[in-house]
């Protein structure tokens, strides 16, 4: 297979953001330009450019297969366009927990942004012992203000239905679908584990209570069309850092977003805060990690009870929110439980379990939180009564 656009290689990279128009009036030769590649995800690469003086960016485009397997594995390059769609939407309601985007290239899948390079990836932060500072926070109001403003709540119906069409994204919406909502609860050649917790992984395969109750979590994920999701909202996707004395907090990589449950994002995070948690535990004794469940829930829901006053659809009553956000609340809560247990036993490992010098306690305790929040996510009222869960394994 090959490409039909232009695929960039870090030496076309300066000539490139000329043409695009990111050093007008600025009178560098290529040359004073220095550009390196940091791709470090599976999917896409990405560069950064920096100018002897002046502002540095990064270039992230997506290839018409997975990166880090080539062409033998094809996948559409318009994840980016789902990327930049994304970008767009949130730069219009929350730009402070993005990257800058400067450009999107539809042509080339071709996104330049803000340089993030002075910042660290928070799951880096956390497996060093570090904390979440304000990454919880920033998460609320991520997901409030991209759910409210891109829901029947914040946009007409008209509107919305133009909005569901164009933000398809089946081939990345099926890899969720499959890898985290399928492949675990069934035998699949993708699926390995750390020996400590091979009895547990046959018994989920096994479990129908738990089948249905993923089930549920599928269809919701592939019919509950809410509001606009990042969908792949993990540590991995959250940079942190200082600038000047101010925290910053930029959440990253939107490219499987597209129009789901809110839920979604809130419990792919929450179960990455868990397995956090669970490894600072293991390490260090309990960490605090846990609050950061009810912080990013405490955000998200002032500020989506915050914004309800300006819905556009006045049907939808005060009494109807609490129903909505219980709604939300248990999806997360059920989303963080899948989470968990994909990252266990299906695909995709955390380097936070990997990295343990004995993975297998810390390993064997998430994965039983995990099934737990899938099946009795309906009876968790609150953040609170998650702590309980969590502090009784
Ligand atoms: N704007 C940026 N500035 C600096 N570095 C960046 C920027 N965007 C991405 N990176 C670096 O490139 C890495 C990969 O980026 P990203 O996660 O967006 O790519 P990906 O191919 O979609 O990854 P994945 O396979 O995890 O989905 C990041 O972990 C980060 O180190
Ligand atoms: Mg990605």
């Amino acid at each position: 297979m090959t490409a039909d656009y232009r695929i960039l290689e870090p030496g076309d990279i300066p000539g490139y953001l000329r043409e695009r128009g990111m050093f007008d009036g600025n009178p560098f030769a290529d040359s004073d330009i220095e550009v390196h590649e940091v791709s470090d995800g599976n999917l896409n690469r990405v560069f950064i450019a920096t100018p002897r003086d002046g502002r540095s960016l990064a270039v992230k485009q997506a290839l018409p297969w997975v990166r880090v397997a080539g062409p033998s594995w094809p996948m559409s390059p318009t994840r980016a366009t789902a990327e930049a769609r994304a970008y767009r939407r949130v730069a219009a309601v929350a730009p402070e927990t993005i990257p800058v985007v400067h450009d999107y290239d539809a042509e080339n899948y071709a996104l330049t942004m803000e340089n993030l390079s002075d910042l660290r990836v928070l799951r880096t932060v956390l497996n060093e012992g570090g904390g979440f500072g304000g990454a919880s926070t920033a998460v609320g109001i991520f997901v409030a203000r991209l759910a409210f403003a891109t829901s029947d709540f914040g946009m007409s119906s008209a509107e919305r239905k133009a909005l569901i069409a164009e933000s398809v994204n089946p081939e990345l919406c099926k890899i969720t679908e499959d890898l985290i909502l399928a492949e675990p609860y069934v035998g699949h050649e993708h699926n390995h584990w750390h020996e400590s917790v091979a009895d547990l992984a046959a018994a989920y395969r096994d479990d129908r209570e738990l089948r249905t109750e993923i089930a549920d979590l599928r269809h919701t994920f592939m019919a509950g069309a809410q509001s606009l999701v990042h969908g792949d909202l993990h540590t991995g996707s959250i940079m942190t850092g200082d600038r000047d004395g101010t925290e910053v907090v930029r959440i990253f990589d939107p490219e499987f977003s597209f129009v789901g449950p809110v839920g979604f994002d809130l419990g792919l995070y929450w179960g990455n805060v868990i397995v956090a948690e669970t490894r600072a535990r293991i390490l260090d004794g309990p960490a605090d990690h846990t609050h950061e469940i009810a912080r990013t829930w405490q955000a998200f829901e002032s500020e989506f009870r915050a914004l309800w006053p300006t819905r556009l659809d006045t049907f939808f009553d005060d009494a109807y929110l609490d129903r909505f956000l219980t709604r939300v609340w248990t999806d997360a809560l059920g989303y963080a439980g899948a989470e968990i247990i994909r990252r266990i036993v299906g695909f995709a490992h955390l380097s936070d379990l990997d990295s343990l010098p004995d993975p297998g306690p810390a390993t064997r305790r998430a994965l039983l939180i995990g099934r737990e929040l899938v099946i009795h996510r309906a009876d968790l009222p609150d953040p609170r009564a998650v702590r309980k869960l969590i502090d009784q394994y």
